[in-house]
């Protein structure tokens, strides 16, 4: 297993620790990722908020820049990027967005969740079954609440998107779930729940009765299930029944299914982002994530560290700031208090740099392999066309093009061995 960074262990500092340099975080070259007509999926994951449907939408722009016929499958979206991408009615099916000037095509959508799970319903029953299926209470609440239903039915979506083969490229934006593994759990717990022993246990009278009448059910059994009937009330016990009842050709389907997608996921052409900020929590979820990915065998394009703060100049020291605000400001010269206010803010920038810098080592240091991509937080939000293209240029510029000079791979410039 590989190890996380807060289990490292603070190193017996060796004689020549100072002249040691940071570790080095590879290069990640989104834009040849992109480009490369090899790649046809590309997930972006990681924990909530951290910019995960930004950089999906960023990344399927960019692409489509570069001649890529793309979709971007969004889920749930902020409301003004989703009008900005013309996603304001809800469809279940990708839109083209009008990119002017793009080589390729940009088409986005937004995952309707119950829609996905209705469609699988009608495509694997008969009619009058699917009616019996969708009007259930149980099978509502279902697929509109039951947790991993979003990441399940994101699965799903991807599956049909791929299959239809009218794309040459596709994004896959993740659920905002409290943990990024989710995404990757909910086949597996989506199929063990409908297939669960509690569920076959709650339904078996149903069952029973409809195949060899109540032989099966002894007295202790009736006993138990009059008791939970009485927990539950009987009226969701007798919906979970004709649910599953309903459903029961379609156990495999589901299985089958998931176990498909799952499989697409690990196939050659597929790639993973891990999305990260620079605060500890993010970082601690990429890096389970990032372990999670290597122990399955699903192949990683890296880390993208969204939100830096890199200092506009790193030749002042926060220290040196500092000083110099100081002594500006008991000059009691003629604009010295501008100057100390511009001072104290590049400190205080330099400050923050450095612990997102460190943040980002730590991370580099238990995972040396992964490549990383620095993010600079935009002054704003990222709503339109134009913020989009603005992240879509940081995500895929070549690594050492920027003004300060500091690499993209990091917030500060390494310390010199
Ligand atoms: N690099 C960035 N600079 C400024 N704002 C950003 C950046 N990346 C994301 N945001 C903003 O952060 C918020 C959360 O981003 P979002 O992509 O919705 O996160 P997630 O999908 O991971 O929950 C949005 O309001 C978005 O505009
Ligand atoms: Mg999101």
């Amino acid at each position: 297993m590989a190890t996380r960074p807060e289990d490292v262990e603070p190193q017996p500092r060796p004689a020549r620790a100072a002249a040691r340099p940071g570790p080095l975080a590879p290069p990640m070259d989104l834009a040849e990722l992109i480009a490369d007509r090899e790649t046809r999926i590309v997930v972006c994951c990681g924990s909530g908020g951290v910019g995960k449907t930004t950089t999906s939408a960023a990344l399927a722009l960019a692409a489509a820049q570069a001649g890529r016929t793309v979709v971007v499958l969004t889920i749930d979206p902020a409301r003004r990027l989703a009008q900005s991408l013309g996603l304001v009615e809800l469809n279940n099916e990708p839109r083209r967005v009008d990119v002017p000037g793009a080589e390729g095509e940009l088409h986005a959508m937004m995952l309707d969740m119950k829609r996905t799970f209705d469609d699988i319903v009608a495509a694997h029953s008969t009619p009058e079954r699917a009616e019996a299926i969708l009007e259930n209470p149980f099978y509502q609440s279902l697929s509109s609440s039951f947790s991993g239903t979003q990441e399940y039915m994101a699965m799903e979506k991807l599956g049909q998107l791929r299959a239809s083969n009218q794309w040459d490229l596709i994004i896959v934006d993740t659920p905002p779930s409290r943990s990024a593994l989710d995404f990757l759990d909910a086949p597996n717990r989506m199929s063990r729940f409908l297939d669960g022993t509690m569920i076959r246990l709650l339904t078996a009278p149903a069952r029973a009765g409809g195949r060899a009448g109540l032989r099966f059910a002894s007295a202790g059994f009736m006993f138990f299930s009059k008791i939970i009937s009485k927990i539950l009330g009987g009226q969701l016990l007798r919906d979970i029944s004709a649910f599953v009842a309903a459903l029961d050709t379609m156990f495999g389907g589901f299985r089958e299914r998931a176990t498909a997608t799952y499989e697409l996921l690990r196939r050659p052409g597929t790639w993973f982002v891990v999305v990260a900020s620079p605060e500890p929590d993010a970082l601690r979820e990429a890096s389970y994530f990032v372990d999670r990915l290597s122990a399955e065998g699903m192949p990683l394009a890296g880390l993208v560290l969204n939100r830096t703060h890199p200092p506009a100049t790193t030749a002042l020291s926060a220290t040196r700031a500092e000083g110099a605000a100081e002594e500006a400001a008991e000059s009691g010269a003629e604009g010295a208090e501008v100057a100390a206010a511009a001072l104290r803010v590049h400190a205080e920038r330099m400050v923050v740099a450095a612990r997102e810098q460190h943040l980002a080592d730590r991370f580099t240091s238990a995972h040396p392999e992964v490549a990383v991509r620095t993010v600079p937080a935009a002054a704003g939000d990222v709503h339109d066309l134009d913020g989009l293209r603005v992240m879509a240029g940081e995500l895929t510029a070549p690594d050492a093009d920027t003004p300060t000079g500091i690499p993209r791979t990091r917030v500060l410039p390494a310390r010199r061995g």
